[in-house]
């Protein structure tokens, strides 16, 4: 169970690398548009950090941190909501806000951090 917790810590580590990278290249270079790869690598960190979230796979004597848990779920539908209406407008031809599209990376690295550090 302890290397099944771990195969699903390594996609979730893939979600976040994808959202992230994906970010990073329209970032540094790129059109700053968002794009549907971003939502990919949201969706899959999401669906593998809620899996993550279940006290399964720990070693002896660990413990779930909730408080931290409930936030970076906060933080991660606020990126979703802004790839969602930020996706929207660029749909109708608009321009992506900027502060709504450097969000999205700070909001990112903001979870790996908590999640790193907390
Ligand atoms: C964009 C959103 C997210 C990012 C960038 C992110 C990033 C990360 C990173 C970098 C780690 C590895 C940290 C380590 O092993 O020390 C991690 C672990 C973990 N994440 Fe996420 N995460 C996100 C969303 C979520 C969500 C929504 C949940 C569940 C509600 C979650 C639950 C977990 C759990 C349970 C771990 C295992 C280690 C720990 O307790 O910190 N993550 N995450």
């Amino acid at each position: 169970m302890e290397t099944l917790r771990h195969i699903v810590l390594f996609i979730h580590l893939i979600g976040f690398a994808i959202l992230f990278g994906a970010w990073a290249v329209q970032a540094f270079g790129g059109k700053k548009q968002l794009t549907g790869l971003m939502t990919v690598g949201m969706t899959i960190a999401l669906v593998a950090g809620l899996a993550l979230a279940a006290p399964w796979g720990l070693p002896a004597g660990a413990s779930m941190n909730y408080a931290k848990l409930g936030t970076k779920l906060v933080i991660l539908l606020i990126i979703g909501a802004l790839l969602g209406i930020g996706g929207a407008r660029q749909k109708r031809g608009a321009a992506v806000p900027p502060v709504l599209f450097w969000l999205v990376g700070v909001l990112t690295a903001v979870n790996a951090g908590i999640a790193a550090i907390w």
